[in-house]
């Protein structure tokens, strides 16, 4: 079983009604070998007493930060110090948008302002909370600062309403915070190229053809296999995602771009994996010039003509052949098809997925899949695409490399 051992985590508990379920957390996270210290903000004190996090963590609960008895035994700075990380579970929406403004007023700021351990933050709040565009954009403030999102999970809340602003279980968030800090190194040692999000096909200076492919799952899968102690490439198409930590990113448009750069890293990969939704065919003709209204017909009709197969390319290479695993983008007979698109294209893996179940597919955070090789199908159940990536890459790799295990 993957391990926090010696881990030493300094929980950050906030003022959410899921407050309940962190002292259960305590446990899981004492479970699996780690030290736990509890900082709890004024407002989380409003829904579970210290008492209780004290009794499940053996350690006195943190509480103020003017508070010159705790300055004389262990202070703000000496917590900041003996973390190896900061999890705040639940993360209200006031601590994210207080650590996205760098505000330090109560100890669970100063201590992530003071500290530079890893900042994983397990949110939980009412789902238009979650939606607003202030907790949206500290949200990807904080992401693009190195904290990790663990969630949140979509369903029914407290409140009433539905909708993504739960907190993950406490065990899930046991699970991300190992792949976070202490991931399993599956890939370690492996040259990995991923394709994600669109491709983009100009018709003139101003118009394109393309798909609505947000590039989530790819990226995600990059993260995952980054972690797992892989060298990775991106191959983006036009999308608006950070970085995921570690990884190698090649920004390109068209097909074409995409397919040179894909063949150029594929060249030294261990793996390949396809999560592009690439745009299948591409005007006979650019225009140089905007296409006026007033030049064309009622009825002109665009030439189109196809695009180079990038994932076929790959997987019928003779020599200096990765694994090869696409994905398939299916509305209906999503197995049948994805079966078919193995074969067809000479692919060691498939993952289809639907893209037109409302629970997953392409703008969605959370998708459901189906991973199919020559040894059966394998369903993986809906899941934030995080999860998802994390547990494929983990297949993946087994599948990919398995002496390796
Ligand atoms: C009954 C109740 C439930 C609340 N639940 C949440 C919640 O789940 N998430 C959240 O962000 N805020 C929630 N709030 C509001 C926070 O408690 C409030 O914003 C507080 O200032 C958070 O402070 P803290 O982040 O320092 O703990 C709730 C308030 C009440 C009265």
């Amino acid at each position: 079983m993957p391990s926090l051992a010696d881990k030493r985590i300094l929980l950050g508990v906030t003022g959410g009604i899921a407050a309940y379920k962190s002292a259960d957390l305590v446990r899981r996270l004492q479970d699996r070998g780690a030290t736990v210290r509890v900082v709890m903000t004024a407002g989380a004190r409003e829904f579970v007493k210290p008492l209780t996090f004290q009794a499940l963590s053996g350690n006195p609960v943190h509480t103020d930060l003017l508070d010159p008895a705790a300055e004389a035994a262990m202070g703000h700075i000496e917590l900041a110090k003996w973390a190896d990380v900061i999890l705040i579970a639940p993360a209200s929406a006031s601590v994210m948008a207080r650590l996205a403004a760098g505000m330090a007023d109560d100890l669970l700021s100063t201590l992530c302002l003071a500290s530079e351990a890893p900042l994983v933050l397990a949110p939980a709040m009412n789902q238009a909370m979650w939606r607003h565009p202030a907790t949206q954009a500290n949200a990807q403030t904080l992401q693009s600062r190195g904290a990790t999102l663990l969630g949140p999970d979509a369903g029914s809340q407290a409140c009433g309403d539905v909708g993504p602003g739960r907190m993950l279980e406490p065990l899930d968030i046991v699970d991300g915070l190992i792949n976070t800090i202490a991931p399993e190194q599956v890939l370690k040692g492996k040259k990995v190229a991923i394709t994600a999000g669109p491709t983009r096909e100009a018709l003139d200076p101003v118009r394109y053809l393309s798909n609505h492919s947000s590039g989530k799952m790819g990226f995600a899968i990059a993260a995952a296999a980054a972690r797992a102690g892989a060298e990775v490439t991106l191959i983006a198409g036009p999308v608006r995602l950070e970085t995921p930590a570690g990884v190698n990113r090649v920004d390109v448009v068209s097909t074409e771009d995409m397919h040179k750069a894909a063949e150029d890293a594929a060249d030294d990969s261990d793996l390949f994996i396809a999560a592009a939704a690439v745009v299948d065919f591409r005007p006979a003709v650019v225009a140089n010039q905007k296409i006026k209204k007033e030049d064309g017909s009622d009825s002109d009709v665009l030439q189109l003509v196809k695009n180079p197969d990038i994932v076929a390319a790959i997987a019928g290479r003779t020599s200096k052949r990765p694994f090869v695993v696409g994905f398939a983008a299916e509305t209906e007979k999503v197995a049948e098809h994805a079966r078919g698109k193995l074969a067809r294209k000479n692919l060691d893996m498939i993952i289809a997925n639907d893209v037109s179940n409302p629970e997953g597919g392409f703008n969605s955070d959370r998708n459901q899949v189906i991973l199919i090789d020559d040894n059966g199908e394998q369903l993986l159940p809906a899941a934030l695409k995080t999860e998802l990536a994390t547990q494929l890459i983990g297949l993946i790799a087994a599948r990919a490399f398995p002496s390796a295990e």
